[in-house]
């Protein structure tokens, strides 16, 4: 049973039973119009209170039914409410925990509403691409009033009931047992007549032009690509400007439209690979957990205080090791001046402020941290350094303790073997800023333990990271896949590209910033010193040069003055520097390759499928589980268009087909060796399947 009938007194109750979030599927719904009949049908009952069981009164429409015969199939969620609307008797929605979406416009269709304290409110549908279809943008207008309504729906966010309490929307703040409380409401009202309706309530807004066009000119400026935010201003407007059922219809027709769309697509896509990244096969979900009360952190450089201010946000009291003090007081300096920065924009509370930084202490001594639950180790990549940590690790950490380290290419399963607890260690790949940045890899060794694993799944959620498992392989999943889009963005400037062209390109196309723009932040040293020691290890793998050419002239990027493009001193504005460009083309000179225009078409397809054809033999070498799994490391941790979903959506919906087309017209170009497809791809094009 999806949703219970019960009688109690003079009053029906249904209850919405669909774990875990009592999302409005087919049979759902089904049951509450069952419930309904019931109810009406029987003499006894003179009110009818609808309530959730569980963790939410409801999430709303079921998002898996989406774009599938179901979500359409009577009784719809329209129906639904009309059923409830349409009520001889007085229905009251009992509210509480959560209370969105379809959820909502469900309570709103109900004569009364009644509320426990703190239920998260809202109508969150924009986050999906769509907006509220079941009279959401219609109705909430009436209890609220233009302005509120338009603002929740515009931007999603959920609004605590406590706050909403003196509002059209509720009826009666619950105090204490909600069920308690929603009875005697209904016995009270059960022969209060007419039947008071949300639908015939007027939206009363002296001046609504003048606030709606400044909310499209506001609205538009923000929307970016989604096409769903200023949908939503329309359709709060029908609410004003139209009769209550032709603003019905007209949300109806927007509805219909945005649930087509890529946009909508890929943010459904997102939100359901965040959920599916958190599983893994054979791990399951009740697996048992280790505690983790307190950590500690080795290493208190760039990436050392980042990681430590993740504990710390999350009430984890932390210790920073270092081995020199020096060292340590610059760690934790940076640490303090980071959290100064954010206290004074205003984004931080003087009590939290002093809460976090007194939850990070420094020391010296590997005594010191020995107790630690967690331990993340955040010291030079040299696996020399790696070793004599891990050994000290190994001696001095308690029973249980996890080992983890944030190496961004050594072997996770070596440094494992440095220990007698490979079962304890496993690979924690945080990206830079690590206080900022919401991916985490998590990088499970050959002998890490299934507890590990699920303790640093859990962890990944309470320090607010999106936690995606990554096997052992050089780079992991985002920085092995990003090494053939950096390829392929030397090549084209081998062939007749700027650096300039190639990030305008790209950015265009959605990424936050180009290859060249990101070699300049992040240091394009980095990458001379992998290059370096691939020219050893895989001589068969082949580069432009131009890259090293440009660290040969000493332009590392922002942090001397000079990149791939110029910089003014305390200006991040990149300029377009004539010496690299000049060197560039004297180097395809050099090479004897005669330059050509390349079109922005030819440098999306190249960057954009190199990383899918690698991702492709990711998936095929079991080193990321599912290709949304790969999707929301692109999103999540390298800039990747939202509004794309990532790589294997966007290959998705581009058609495998043409994908493999596009790679065998590069592959008759220089380097062609690089677009051989991965074969899970030949496979899947061939089938005309896709990724995900
Ligand atoms: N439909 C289907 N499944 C849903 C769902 C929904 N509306 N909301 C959540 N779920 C699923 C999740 O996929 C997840 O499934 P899993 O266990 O298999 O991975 C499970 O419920 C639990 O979700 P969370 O991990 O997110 O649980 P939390 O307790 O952290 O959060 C929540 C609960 C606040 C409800 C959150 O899940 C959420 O924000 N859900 C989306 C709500 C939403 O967008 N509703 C609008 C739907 S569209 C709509 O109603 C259209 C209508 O206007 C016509
Ligand atoms: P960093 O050079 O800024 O910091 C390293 C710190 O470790 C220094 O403060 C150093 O004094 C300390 N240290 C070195 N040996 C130590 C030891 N034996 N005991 C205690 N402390 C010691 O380096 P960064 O950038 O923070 O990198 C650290 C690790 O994180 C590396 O493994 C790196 O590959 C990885 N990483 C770096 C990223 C980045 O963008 N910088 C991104 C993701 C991972």
């Amino acid at each position: 049973m999806t949703a219970e009938y019960k009688v109690n007194g003079a009053v029906a109750v249904i209850t919405l039973n669909n774990p875990p979030v009592n999302g409005l599927g087919h049979t759902t719904r089904s049951a509450i119009v069952d419930g309904m009949k019931q109810a009406l049908n029987d003499d006894a009952v003179k009110a009818i209170v609808i309530t959730g069981a569980g963790k939410a009164f409801s999430g709303g429409a079921d998002i898996k039914e989406f774009n599938s015969p179901k979500a359409l199939a009577e009784p719809t969620l329209h129906t639904v409410i009309n059923v409830v609307e349409s009520s001889t008797k007085p229905v009251v929605a009992a509210i509480h925990s959560v209370c969105m979406g379809g959820g909502l416009e469900l309570a709103l269709g109900c004569n009364y509403r009644v509320v426990s304290p703190a239920a998260q409110i809202a109508l969150p549908e924009v986050k999906l691409g769509i907006l509220p279809g079941a009279g959401g943008t219609q109705r909430l207008p009436r209890v609220l009033g233009l302005e509120m309504a338009l603002n929740m729906i515009v931007s999603g966010n959920p609004v605590p009931s406590d706050k909403l309490a003196k509002t059209g929307l509720f009826n009666e703040l619950v105090q204490g047992d909600l069920m308690e409380g929603a009875m005697a409401f209904a016995d009270k009202v059960a022969d209060v007549r007419p039947l008071p309706k949300v639908r015939d309530i007027k939206v009363d807004y002296p001046n609504y032009e003048g606030f709606l066009q400044f909310s499209r000119n506001t609205v538009r400026a923000m929307a970016g690509p989604f096409p769903a935010p200023l949908k939503c201003v329309e359709a709060v407007a029908a609410s004003v400007t139209k009769k209550f059922d032709d603003g019905m219809k007209y949300e109806r027709e927007l509805f219909t439209e945005l649930v087509q769309t890529t946009e909508s697509k890929a943010l459904r896509h997102s939100f359901f690979g965040e959920r599916a990244a958190s599983k893994v096969a054979d791990v399951p979900e009740d697996t048992a957990t280790r505690p983790i009360k307190s950590a500690a952190v080795v290493g208190a450089g760039t990436m050392g205080g980042g990681i430590a201010m993740n504990f710390a946000n999350a009430g984890i009291p932390v210790k920073i090791l270092e081995m020199k003090p020096e060292a340590l007081e610059k760690g934790l300096a940076t640490i303090r001046k980071n959290y100064e920065n954010t206290l004074k924009k205003g984004k931080l509370t003087q009590e939290k402020f002093d809460q976090r930084v007194g939850l990070i202490t420094g020391t010296l001594s590997y005594e010191d941290i020995g107790q630690a639950d967690i331990v993340v180790e955040a010291v030079f990549e040299e696996i020399g350094v790696k070793e004599q940590v891990f050994k000290k690790l190994d001696e001095v950490m308690k029973p249980g303790a996890i080992l983890a380290s944030n190496t961004s290419t050594l072997d996770v399963n070596k440094i494992a073997s440095f220990t007698k607890r490979p079962q304890d260690v496993i690979g924690l790949h945080f990206f830079s800023p690590a206080n900022v940045m919401k991916l985490l890899e998590i990088v499970r060794g050959e002998k890490t333990g299934k507890d590990v694993l699920a303790t640093s799944l859990q962890l990944s959620k309470k320090i607010k990271k999106t936690g995606v498992v990554s096997g052992v392989c050089d780079g992991f999943i985002g920085n092995r896949m990003i090494e053939q889009y950096s390829r392929q963005a030397g090549f084209l400037l081998e062939e007749g590209a700027s650096p300039e062209q190639v990030d305008k390109a790209i950015e265009k196309f959605g990424f936050a910033m180009g290859p060249f723009r990101m070699g300049d932040l992040a240091g394009n040293d980095i990458g001379w010193a992998i290059r370096k020691r691939r020219y050893v290890e895989k001589p068969e793998v082949t580069y432009s040069k131009t890259a090293d050419l440009l660290c040969e002239m000493g332009r590392y990027g922002q942090k001397t003055g000079a990149g791939w493009y110029d910089y003014k001193p305390g200006d991040r504005k990149p300029y377009p520097a004539q010496v690299v460009n000049d060197m560039i083309v004297k180097h395809s000179a050099d090479l004897g390759i005669e330059r050509r225009k390349i079109s922005d078409q030819e440098i999306v397809e190249r960057l954009v499928y190199a990383l899918v054809n690698e991702a492709a033999y990711i998936l095929e070498e079991g080193i990321a589980q599912r290709a949304s799994d790969v999707d929301m490391v692109y999103l999540t941790g390298y800039g990747f268009p939202l509004f794309r979903g990532g790589p294997m959506f966007y290959a998705d919906t581009v058609g495998l087909q043409n994908v493999v087309m596009a790679m065998e017209k590069y592959a008759k170009g220089r380097h062609g060796q690089a677009w051989k497809p991965a074969p899970l791809l030949a496979k899947l094009a061939a089938e005309g399947k896709t990724f995900n």
